[in-house]
């Protein structure tokens, strides 16, 4: 006895003949359109798989246009690292915004310190500023009492220029006109929020090159090479 799975399969049993016949005239209709030299096009059903692969595979285009478009997005942050230090006064403000800069995809390492325990923010500073400098990371963030502390400490660092911020608009502009790469905050002066924004804004500027900030900064790292400016 026959069992069946499906009610397509029991109709396609119930009308077996009626089922084959109407396949070979389509069969027999489709070979005669091809010897006349007019292929696909006069077939419906040639048409319609014309019609679902053209669709199918626009999607799968979209597909990976737009896999493409967010995965490089993603590379582009996966490839900035980050180094993170503070003290005890800015330990928990620093774990805030690593988790921030993490979900948005950018890739973080502390530096330092581990704990609310008291700590000299000096071994913290320079232990993150030189992680910038020798290139284990493109950017840093510092967070002490006040940001001034730390950040005095990284611009003691051939190379790191640390920008202590209270507010976005001396975050943008830090980078656009001075390419900071340590951005310095204030536990004690500044919210989670508006930390969290600062950093935003900062990672998000890029700095004018080819224009006169260009010459200036150059003039920043020739006073810190030589000690002197040809110029002066
Ligand atoms: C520590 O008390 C405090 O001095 C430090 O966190 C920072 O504010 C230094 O600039």
């Amino acid at each position: 006895m026959a069992t069946y799975g499906s009610g397509t399969q029991i109709k396609n049993e119930l009308f077996k003949p009626e089922v084959a016949k109407r396949r070979a005239r389509a069969r027999r209709q489709r070979y005669a359109l091809v010897r006349r030299g007019e292929p696909r096009f006069a077939e419906p059903s040639w048409v319609a798989g014309e019609a679902r692969i053209g669709i199918i595979s626009g999607l799968l285009t979209i597909k990976t246009n737009l896999s493409i478009f967010f995965k490089g997005d993603d590379m582009k942050k996966n490839k900035i690292r980050i180094a993170f230090g503070s003290d005890h006064v800015g330990y928990e403000l620093k774990l805030a915004l690593m988790a921030h800069a993490s979900d948005k995809g950018y890739e973080c390492t502390d530096f330092g310190c581990h704990s609310v325990n008291r700590v000299d923010y000096p071994v913290y500073g320079y232990r993150t500023a030189k992680a910038v400098q020798n290139g284990v990371c493109d950017l840093g963030v510092l967070v002490c009492g006040t940001g001034v502390g730390i950040s005095l400490v990284a611009n003691k660092i051939n190379g790191i220029r640390a920008v202590v911020c209270s507010e976005p608009y001396t975050a943008k502009l830090s980078r656009e006109h001075n390419n900071t790469n340590m951005l310095a905050l204030g536990a004690r002066v500044v919210g989670t929020g508006l930390a969290k924004m600062m950093l935003d804004t900062w990672l998000g500027a890029e700095f004018e090159d080819r224009s006169r900030h260009e010459d200036r900064v150059n003039m920043i790292n020739e006073i810190e090479k030589t000690g002197g400016l040809r110029q002066d």
